[in-house]
């Protein structure tokens, strides 16, 4: 479907759980977070559901995104059945990669297609503070095993407070060339202030050409990141969500007050 702006809405971002391994400081506030309920969360069949409406309405890219969707139960069986949907081309998750070492093996013969794995330093001791406790080696075990699986191409999300002109981003761009990664700088955004921006090497922050929508972990489809619109799928049925999502997806995007990434799935 193409919206008012004749922009091709293609690409549909599924955020499965809002729950995280880790607890990022640009990601989730200090004070910890509002973990939904198991009853708000969409099941498997909800989100198949949403996923082949979806599909049928031109959307022909996928991508698992959280909290961190590797902590939701059985997501290898839910990658399963969204990679046999007929009519999906790309089919990708989004992960901090802690539980990768696990789980890449089983997502690839599942039909996962990409991986992109968040890795904002190699230094241990400020991989630990950034995502206040996990372990760099985790990380760098969980992209070895994304190889090793044999995922291509591998990318490397990595935020940056100003530009990719930091020491930190420095390190892991002349790490990831050496091990024939393709690394994106997300420049740390605020939501409710409004501060989006561009991905330098990715395709999101534009408002012009954005041919997304996301599912929310609680059902919600939400046209832009920076809006505060949305529609229930239970509410409203999965197509009637979809298509006053497309119909209300803004020019461009200003603030959100209602949500946070680990909700939204960033
Ligand atoms: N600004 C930019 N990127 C963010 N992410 C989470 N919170 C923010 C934020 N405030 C990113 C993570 C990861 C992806 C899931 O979303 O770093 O790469
Ligand atoms: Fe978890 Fe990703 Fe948020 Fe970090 S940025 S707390 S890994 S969801």
């Amino acid at each position: 479907m193409y919206d008012n702006y004749n922009r091709h809405i293609n690409y549909l971002r599924i955020s499965v759980t809002d729950r995280c391994n880790l607890r990022c400081v640009y990601c989730m506030p200090a004070e910890g977070v509002n973990i939904l309920s198991h009853s708000d969360i969409l099941t498997f069949e909800e989100i198949l559901q949403v996923s082949k409406t979806a599909i049928s309405m031109g959307v022909d890219k996928i991508r698992i995104t959280g909290g961190e969707p590797l902590v939701r139960k059985g997501i290898v069986d839910l990658v399963e059945m969204l990679a046999q949907l007929p009519g999906l081309n790309d089919l990708s998750m989004t992960t901090n990669g802690v539980l990768l070492s696990k789980y890449a093996r089983p997502l690839k013969e599942a039909g996962l297609h990409r991986v992109n794995i968040s890795l904002d330093t190699l230094n241990e001791v400020k991989y630990t503070s950034i995502t206040r406790g996990g372990k760099l080696s985790d990380v760098l075990e969980g992209i070895q095993a994304a190889r090793e699986a044999g995922f291509h191409p591998i990318k490397i999300n990595c935020v940056v407070q100003r530009s990719s002109d930091e020491a930190d981003a420095g390190d892991v761009a002349a790490w990831c060339k050496k091990q024939g990664l393709e690394i994106r700088f997300i420049h740390e955004m605020s939501l409710t202030e409004g501060h989006f921006s561009v991905v330098e090497g990715g395709s999101g922050g534009d408002c012009s050409s954005c041919n997304r929508l996301r599912l929310t972990a609680n059902g919600k489809i939400m046209p832009c990141l920076f809006s505060g619109i949305e529609y229930d799928v239970r509410a409203l049925g999965a197509e009637n969500a979809i298509r006053m999502a497309i119909e209300n997806k803004p020019a461009c995007g200003s603030t959100n007050m209602s949500g946070a990434f680990y909700n939204i799935g960033g």
